[in-house]
């Protein structure tokens, strides 16, 4: 059976007090549940490495929200591959649509840091999603398709046993619209069939696809029990303790 994954996006929100008190919060209230799910926080970069720390010792991992492709050099403002491994992060969303829309970045820039966290050792959380107007033009297949095809371009079918997929239609992030159990299970199954169809039915056997999208804990049991549904990528209902366990609960 494949194992569940509930990472939290926390966005651009928490300062370094704010991280220390949220993630001890999450690490107290996990200690008591018995949940065989894995956990990920994804803060911002500067509350990372206090992340690590406070997390030492427990099985709670500590993703990055964005990093470059480029080893290092003159890239002011940018965050290296390397840098986060050596503050101890383990994983890195990558493609999230807010990274697309409002930063640009394109399929090709997405490849290229996929290549670059796999090559360095960092799990990438990569993410796809259709708009409302795509969805609604019936394009959701197509677009995420392309997304797919292009994001993994040249990557073999090994260095993909590391990566996590979330499936995050862009209409639902942040507006409180969830996709039903049934239209997500939709695209979770079409994703799955896809990578069978690239690579092998094993990695789409064993591949996790995480669903992401006002995930909350009033709709995260129905979500996660899809079959083709291996937990959730959280963003709002991440940044409350009471909230972020209840769906890790689910
Ligand atoms: P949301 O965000 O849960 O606030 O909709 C999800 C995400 O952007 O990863």
């Amino acid at each position: 059976m494949r194992r569940k994954v509930v990472a939290g996006n926390w966005k651009m929100n928490m300062n370094l007090s704010g991280t220390i008190e949220l993630i001890s919060a999450i690490k107290n209230e996990l200690n008591k549940s018995d949940s065989k799910t894995e956990v990920i926080v994804c803060p911002p970069f500067t509350s990372l490495e206090t992340a690590v720390t406070v997390l030492k010792g427990t099985s709670i991992k500590v993703g990055a929200q964005n990093m470059h492709y480029e080893s290092d050099g003159a890239f002011t403002g940018e965050i290296s591959a390397d840098m986060l491994k050596s503050v101890g992060c383990e994983y890195v969303i990558l493609g999230h649509s807010e990274r697309r829309t409002i930063f640009g970045e394109t399929d090709d820039i997405i490849n290229m840091k996929v290549k670059k966290a796999l090559s360095s050792g960092l799990k990438p959380i990569f993410c796809v999603g259709e708009t409302l107007e795509e969805r609604e033009s019936n394009l959701t297949e197509k677009v995420v398709e392309s997304q797919v095809k292009n994001g993994l371009s040249g990557i073999s079918e090994h260095e993909l046993s590391d990566l996590i997929i979330a499936y995050e239609p862009v209409w639902a992030i942040g507006t409180g619209k969830t996709a039903s159990p049934e239209q997500a299970q939709e695209v979770h199954k079409f994703i799955r069939n896809l990578i069978s169809k690239l690579y092998s039915d094993n990695l789409s056997e064993n591949l996790v696809i995480q669903y992401g999208g006002s995930v909350k804990p009033d709709n995260a049991v129905e979500l996660f029990s899809q079959p083709d549904i291996d937990g959730g990528l959280i963003g709002g209902a991440s940044l409350k303790t009471d909230s972020f366990v209840s769906i890790v609960n689910s």
